[in-house]
This record gives structure tokens, sequence and C-alpha cells, in this order.
């Protein structure tokens, strides 16, 4: 048995084009028992469709702070405390600025703010941006405040450039986050 098995793992995806991978991402966490709850950005949307990650996750996505069904069914200071573990995937560059300024201008922003689960953040991005003083300067922040990084992994990325960024396969992800739990 998995010490995933119940557990309820909010999973934030935002703008990246690793997005393409947090649906088999949703697959591996509910085949260890999670629960999975997908919290889109407006730029996920880009990428990815919520009808996809709600097929895998059998749950209605979250996407907006402004809907007001879903606000009243599972209002977003409840989601925020619904969950176990905060997990964003792929974490942009982008999303990880905007939490280390401490913003909560969308949905995800605001429930990352709003949990005291723990937030787990997978980067995904090109090794430019990853390197990038800015985004070096947002991590240290964030791993200050005891957010825990998986990855970024190296190697080929999708605009064609080689080097530190890509997201970690999804199987590393749930490995990785499976120790922490282990050890939390
Ligand atoms: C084709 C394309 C691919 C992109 N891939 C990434 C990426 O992998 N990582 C990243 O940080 N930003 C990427 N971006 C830029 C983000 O989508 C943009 O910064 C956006 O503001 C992220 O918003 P979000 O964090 O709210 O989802 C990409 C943009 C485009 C047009």
């Amino acid at each position: 048995m998995s010490v995933l098995e119940e557990k309820r793992i909010l999973l934030g995806v935002s703008g990246g084009i690793a997005a393409y991978k947090s649906p088999d991402l949703v697959r591996r966490l509910r085949e260890r028992g999670a629960r999975v709850q997908v919290v889109m950005t407006a730029n996920a949307r880009q990428f990815v469709t919520a009808m996809t990650f709600q097929a895998v996750s059998g749950r209605p996505v979250r996407e907006d702070m402004w809907d007001p069904r879903a606000e009243a069914a599972m209002s977003h200071i409840e989601l925020a405390r619904w969950a176990d573990r905060l997990l964003v995937a792929p974490a942009s560059a982008d999303f990880l600025a905007r939490h280390a300024c401490g913003l909560a201008n969308d949905l995800l922003s605001t429930l990352c703010l709003a949990s005291e689960a723990p937030l787990i953040v997978a980067p995904a991005m090109n090794r430019q941006m990853w390197a990038h003083p800015a985004t070096q300067a947002n991590c240290k922040t964030l791993s200050s405040r005891g957010v825990h990084f998986l990855g970024p992994a190296e190697g080929d990325q999708a605009c064609g450039e080689v080097g530190p960024g890509r997201m970690l396969e999804p199987m590393e992800i749930v490995k990785r986050l499976e120790k922490m739990i282990e050890q939390s």
C-alpha cells in the first residue's frame, strides 16, 4: 500500500508546455490511492483542457476564483483546508514569482497562501528562464519558507535547447512525493 492512499492532493497546473504530462501525473497519483483535485491557471488552459483533467481525476476541475457554483459547492478556503498536500506541476517561472511575492491574484496563488498544507513544486521552463537571477532568487525565497522543490531535471527541452529546466517525469514526481510523505 502506498503512503499516498487516501491522501488529498491539490494539483496545481500552471502554464508551461510540460502541462501535457500532468494528466499522466494525475493517473499515477490515483493509481496509488490518492484523491486528486486539479486547479488550473488560465494560462494552463492553453496547453491542456479541463475536460482531460476531469476525466482522469474523476472530479470537476477548479479554474476560476469567480465561479459561483464551484464556490458554493466548496469555497476556495474550504478547498485550501481540504488539501493534505499542494503540488504544483508544472510550476511556471511566473507562478514561482507570484508566490515568492505573496500574490493572490488567481485561484491557484490564492490557495497557496490560504493553505497550511505543505507546498511542493516541480518547476518547468526554458533553461535561460530557470537560470535567470530573478527565478533563482524567487526559488531561494520559496525554499527558505519551506517550499519543497522536485527538480527540475536536465536534458532536451521542448524549445530545442538542452539544459536544466525540464519537469521531472510524472513517475519520478510520485516516487519523490511518496518518499517525502514517508519521512514527514
Ligand atoms: C508555447 C509556450 C510555452 C511556454 N512554456 C513555458 C514553460 O515551460 N515554463 C514557463 O515558466 N513558462 C512558459 N511559458 C510562458 C507562460 O505561459 C507565461 O509566463 C504565463 O504567464 C504563465 O502563467 P501561469 O503561471 O499563471 O500559468 C510558455 C509560453 C508559451 C507561449
